[in-house]
């Protein structure tokens, strides 16, 4: 047995989320800026890479695996991809392979990805109005997405929508998009906008939206109780009484959850990063590529970079000012 990933702050790290392209088919405002320039094709793992990597950390204790982007679907045969690691649990040695989507595409992948034993995926979706949809994701169409979650739900897929909460965009919508998600018995979060990359000319303090506010606009409303269940990933769950449904609520502002991180984030590249909110890196890729027959030099940069992990991240907009800014976009480390 190998021993397990254990960070400097007695954290067990084993919820790896690998970006497998930074690119999209959507602009998200609070992403990304519209004219975004991506890696070359040629800088990209390739799948036979993403496979052993992830394999890797499968055996050092990695058990949820979570594929995002930029637009995970978008990457060139991914479902090669996700068909290489169904062998993990099979095995019994991952006990989660997931994905967080914009939906697009999963009218013609939700049958794959469910026979590949993905069981649920998150979905991002901040409005049910088409036109603020469009003005929102600048590239994204409403109908295409709803078509998409519907497949996913056809195929079997445990769906949760993500919505980022912005101030002044979707507040009034916050009922509406409670219901729409307990009409379909899908499970809702809510995430803190972060200071990630450069967008242009939009105004992110502007656009933070404490989810303080979401929950007391959820108690006008409801009995909101507050859960003790984790699903593993960072969000805290409240129930709703009234109608028995689950919301999350994602907080790296209004409360840091630094404390409970059990995860690190590979990019397309072969990056690990040990906290979203922090520069730091270790390069796998090179280990990696040196050695192609033999993962022991990788799996030494891996637990060197794990002995590197960080308390937390140091995001704050307390002083009406953006701290903690990265100059990295989301979509490079996949959320
Ligand atoms: P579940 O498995 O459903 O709990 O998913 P998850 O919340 O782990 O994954 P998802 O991709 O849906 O994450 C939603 C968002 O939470 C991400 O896009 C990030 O914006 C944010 N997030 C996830 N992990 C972290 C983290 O370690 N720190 C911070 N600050 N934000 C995170
Ligand atoms: N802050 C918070 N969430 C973000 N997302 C993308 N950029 C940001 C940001 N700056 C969200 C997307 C998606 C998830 C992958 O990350 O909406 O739900
Ligand atoms: Fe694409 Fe997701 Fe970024 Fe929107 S938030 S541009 S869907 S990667």
């Amino acid at each position: 047995m190998t021993a397990p990933l254990i960070d400097p702050f007695a954290r067990a790290i084993t919820y790896l989320r690998v970006s497998v392209t930074d690119r999209c088919d959507f602009r998200c405002v609070y992403c990304m800026s519209e004219n975004m320039t991506f890696l070359p094709k040629k800088e990209l793992l390739t799948l036979e890479e993403l496979d052993r990597m992830c394999s890797t950390f499968v055996r050092l204790g990695v058990q949820k695996l979570r594929i995002t982007g930029g637009e995970p679907l978008v990457r060139r045969d991914i479902m090669t991809f996700f068909q290489r690691m169904t062998r993990h649990l099979d095995s019994g040695a991952l006990k989660e392979l997931t994905l967080t989507t914009n939906g697009s595409q999963l009218e013609r992948f939700a049958d794959q990805l469910y026979a590949a034993g993905v069981r649920r995926v998150n979905i991002s979706l901040d409005t049910l109005d088409d036109q603020k949809f469009a003005d929102i994701t600048r590239w994204g169409r409403l109908p295409q997405v709803l078509r998409g979650i519907d497949a996913a739900q056809r195929a079997g897929l445990r769906v949760k929508i993500n919505a980022v909460a912005l101030k002044g965009f979707n507040e009034e919508e916050l009922p509406a998009i409670t219901r729409w998600c307990a009409e379909r018995d899908m499970d809702l979060t809510w995430i803190e906008v972060m200071p990630m990359g450069d967008i242009g000319n939009e105004d992110r303090l502007g656009q933070y939206w404490s989810l303080k506010d979401v929950r007391a606009r959820y108690a006008q409303h409801y009995t909101v109780t507050d859960l003790a269940e984790r699903t593993g990933g960072p969000a805290r769950y409240v129930r709703l009484e009234e109608t028995g449904q689950k919301i999350g609520f994602i907080t790296p502002l209004s409360h840091n959850f630094c404390e409970s991180c059990n995860r690190v984030r590979l990019t397309c590249t072969g990056e690990l990063y040990m906290c979203l909110g922090q520069e730091d890196m270790a390069d796998l890729r090179a280990p990696l590529r040196a050695h192609p027959d033999s993962d022991a030099s990788l799996e030494d940069a891996i637990r060197a970079a794990i002995n590197l992990k960080p308390k937390g991240h140091d995001f704050d907009y307390s002083r009406q000012r953006l701290d903690g800014q990265m100059s990295r976009h989301m979509s490079h480390t996949g959320g």
